[in-house]
């Protein structure tokens, strides 16, 4: 007999609320077991997962993921700089890593499918399938397969008495995680409409924001933010209280025409105070570090890193491969940037480091270390070949 037991990748958001008895009601599944997977979205939501879950299925597990979280995906896309068209990317690093623990629980329970909640024009489907596709896994996948919009999907929770904070008053779709806030859907959808102000949550508009510039200091050890303020805080704690910091001034909003992996546009608008300031903070450190040549490559593996970061891509080889280049030049990367938040925007004002290439005594206009002389040696050969040809067609 085919087994009728189903893992559901459970958020306790609209869709994977209606999930569950469409699993039921359309599959024909009569255990359902839930997993809600904690990387640092706010403790509400984590709750309202747990209560929903425990009400609404067979089964229900909350996972903590929100250290191995910001060890496995936060940590390593600050090393490699990951953004996606110039934003930090939140959603795609914590699919892989929610993906994961779902399939984790799947042994456990010995299921042989497991299902989730997302459309089939997002990103999401595609980096969850991956994984669960990887692991030998059956995917249900109800938004998807059924075909369903939002309008449907919220007279269906009505029906079945599911409660549901999407209506008239709350018509957006948020994703969260410590690292970012993602917003889309209702009147976002058309890329002319202007945001109106109570779709944010983490930041307040540059307007509202104080009239005194906040400094902070950010510390790095290979390529990790370890301290802010002087203080030396374990992830999670640091990302949030950054989160605060950066997002009473404004700092860290994003309003997006996104490319999808299916080639889809798409009108996105994000919030990532932290994420802002730390790349900022790191790149400008490792400007400070590494090697011209280091500088240069690193760019390009760091473009590919988010590009197959953004696809969910995390057990590609080349994804190993490039983590392993990345780490090898974050060995340096170790000091202290300053900055200026102000009204929505960010500046560095000044960076140090014991690992640092820059020589004061070499480059200052003071100083009589180096004989100025022997720069015309080099000159005399800087850009000879088209020195020669230029002289050639004179004659
Ligand atoms: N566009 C982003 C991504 O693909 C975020 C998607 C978030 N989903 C949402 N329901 N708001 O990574």
């Amino acid at each position: 007999m085919e087994q009728k037991r189903v893992v559901l990748a459970f958020s306790g958001g609209l869709d994977t609320s209606v999930c569950i008895p469409l699993l039921r009601e359309h599959y024909g599944f009569d255990e359902i077991v839930t997993v809600a997977v904690d990387v640092g979205q706010p403790e509400e939501e984590v709750i309202r997962a747990t209560e929903k879950g425990r009400m609404l299925a067979d089964n229900h597990y909350t996972i903590d993921a929100k250290e191995k979280y910001i060890a496995e995906c936060i940590f390593p896309s600050i090393k490699a700089n990951g953004s996606y068209e110039g934003y930090p990317m939140g959603t795609a690093l914590a699919r892989p890593l929610i993906a994961e623990e779902i399939v984790k629980i799947a042994e456990k329970e010995g299921a042989f499918t497991v299902a989730h909640g997302c459309t089939g024009k997002g990103n999401d489907q595609l980096r969850f399938d991956f994984i669960f596709r990887s692991a030998g896994y059956k995917i249900v996948a109800p938004m998807r397969e059924m075909n369903l919009t939002r309008e449907w999907e919220i007279c269906y929770a009505q029906e079945h008495n599911i409660p549901v904070s999407v209506g008239k008053e709350n018509p957006y779709s948020v994703d969260e995680n410590c690292w970012s806030r993602s917003i889309e859907g209702g009147r976002l959808e058309d890329p002319a409409f202007h945001p109106p102000e109570e779709i944010y949550a983490w930041t307040v508009s540059p307007q509202a924001a104080p009239d005194a510039v906040e400094k902070i200091r950010i510390e790095f050890e290979q390529g990790v933010p370890v301290a802010l303020n002087g203080e030396r805080l374990p992830g999670i704690a640091f990302i949030r209280e950054l989160n605060r910091i950066a997002g009473r001034n404004g700092v860290g909003r994003n309003d997006m025409i996104e490319d999808r992996i299916l080639g889809l546009k798409a009108r996105e608008i994000y919030e990532h105070p932290a994420a802002t300031v730390l790349l900022a903070a790191h790149r400008d450190l490792e400007r400070l570090v590494l090697t011209r040549s280091e500088l240069a490559f690193k760019h390009i593996v760091d473009d590919k890193w988010s590009e197959l970061a953004y696809m969910g891509l995390v057990h590609e080889p080349l994804f190993y491969a490039l983590n392993a280049f990345v780490d090898t030049t974050q060995e340096r990367v170790n000091g202290a940037v300053d900055i200026a938040l102000y009204k929505g925007g960010l500046t560095v004002l000044g960076r140090s480091s014991d690992a640092g290439l820059y020589s004061g005594d070499l480059v200052s206009f003071d100083s009589t270390t180096i004989d100025q002389n022997h720069a015309v040696g080099f000159s005399n050969y800087f850009g000879l070949q088209a020195r020669l040809l230029k002289n050639s067609k004179k004659c």
